[in-house]
């Protein structure tokens, strides 16, 4: 077997990091390059235990600038990709569209055509791989699931920027032959989340005694699945998928907005010694979030039956662990909610 040398795009980022420390430390043999600009969401701290790693090197580098991409695909002599690279946060598409549209949707299209150009054709032991999200299938009522072949209905900026870059891995699929797969999950939570999102924004509000703003009436329902089981789930299909297809990742675990925010206020009053309900006094109602999809929930049969793969920690144990996390590297949280942070918050929640 050929060398892999895997560009995995966003990997100073919150899900990137934990693929990149999972491909660094189980595969020796790859060598694993991590391509990220740095944006206000990229943080080398959350890659710092692989810093050092012989098959791991930094590259600061914009997926929408094309050039840079061909030097690196032809330096590194990149078989594979893991693109994990975008603006991640539905409000702040809200705010600004654009910059979704350009990283999501002309990024991708750069690194597919970098990888196009570099592989001239080449199939064999070659592969991108696109990391996409549940929420470009749309919004489901009370019942119902998404599967591979639910039809596409993104309404936030966000999602719809996903699902045309899903469009165009496809595209290139099915044009130039280029060997590609997408995978879909559920909402991710576990260490190094930025605290713009839901869980990592009210452990950090929690701890600082701040309002809980909780959007509309708090009924949105999403599919929970802990980070490292998201890497897990990409590490199986990346090596076992079958090159062409889509395979839906979720936690098989759906919460309710305010049920989740209602443990994870006990849990924190547990951790912190306060007394038994203190942090729920904590939840503010404000008005909602346009365009709120009512409720997402993964139907992850297809990975589990082909490819084995099932969540190894429960929702509870995933929780726990999170919090304690956040709890102990108090300092990185300190790191990444000063400067323009202050600045959003301020903005979002006035
Ligand atoms: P994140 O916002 O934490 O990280 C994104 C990373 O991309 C950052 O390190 C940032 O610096 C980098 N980046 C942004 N623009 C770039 C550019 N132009 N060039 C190079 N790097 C750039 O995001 P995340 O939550 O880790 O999500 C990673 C991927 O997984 C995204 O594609 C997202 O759509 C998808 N996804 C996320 C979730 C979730 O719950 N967070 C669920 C399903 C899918
Ligand atoms: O479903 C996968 C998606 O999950 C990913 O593709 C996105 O990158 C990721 O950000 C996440 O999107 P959500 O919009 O579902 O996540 P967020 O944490 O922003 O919100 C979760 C739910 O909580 C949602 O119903 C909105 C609500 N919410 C969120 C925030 C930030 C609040 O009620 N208050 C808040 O302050």
């Amino acid at each position: 077997m050929s060398q892999k040398n895997i560009l995995i795009t966003g990997a100073a980022g919150f899900i990137g990091s934990h693929v990149a420390r999972l491909f660094v430390n189980k595969y020796p043999e790859y060598n694993i390059f991590n391509f990220d600009l740095l944006t206000y969401a990229g943080n080398l701290e959350n890659v710092k235990d692989i810093e050092a790693a012989a098959n791991y090197r930094f590259i600061k580098g914009d997926i929408c600038d094309l050039e840079t991409l061909r030097y690196v695909f032809k330096k590194y002599d990149i078989t594979h990709v893991i693109h994990l690279a975008a603006e991640s946060h539905v409000d702040r598409s809200i705010e600004n569209p654009f910059v979704f549209i350009e990283t999501n949707v002309m990024g991708t299209a750069n690194l597919l055509q970098a990888a196009r150009e570099h592989w001239d054709n080449e199939t064999d032991d070659h592969l991108f791989y696109h990391v996409s999200t549940d929420e470009v299938y749309g919004a489901l009522g009370e019942t119902g699931f998404f599967t591979e072949e639910t039809k596409y209905d993104p309404h936030s900026p966000y999602s719809a920027s996903k699902a045309s870059s899903d469009h165009m891995v496809r595209a290139f699929g099915d044009t130039y032959g280029m060997p590609v797969m997408i995978s879909n999950c559920s909402n991710n939570y576990g260490p190094f989340h930025f605290p713009e999102k839901l869980i990592p924004l009210f452990i950090n509000n929690i701890i600082q005694k701040k309002s809980l703003p909780v959007y509309g009436d708090g009924l949105y329902t999403r599919d929970w699945l802990y980070v490292i089981d998201h890497a897990t789930a990409i590490d199986a299909a990346f090596h076992n998928g079958k090159v062409g297809d889509t395979y839906n990742i979720g936690g098989f675990n759906e919460w309710k907005n305010i049920d989740l925010v209602k443990l994870l206020c006990s849990i924190m009053d547990s951790k912190l010694d306060r007394t038994q309900g203190e942090s729920e006094q904590l939840i503010t109602y404000i008005k909602d979030r346009p365009g709120h999809d009512r409720r997402y929930a993964i139907d992850a049969t297809k990975i589990n039956k082909e490819l084995g793969w099932y969540p190894s920690v429960t929702f509870e144990e995933g929780l726990e662990k999170t919090i304690d996390w956040y709890l102990t590297n108090s300092e990185w949280l300190e790191h990444v909610t000063s400067g323009d942070y202050r600045k959003y918050y301020k903005k979002m929640y006035g």
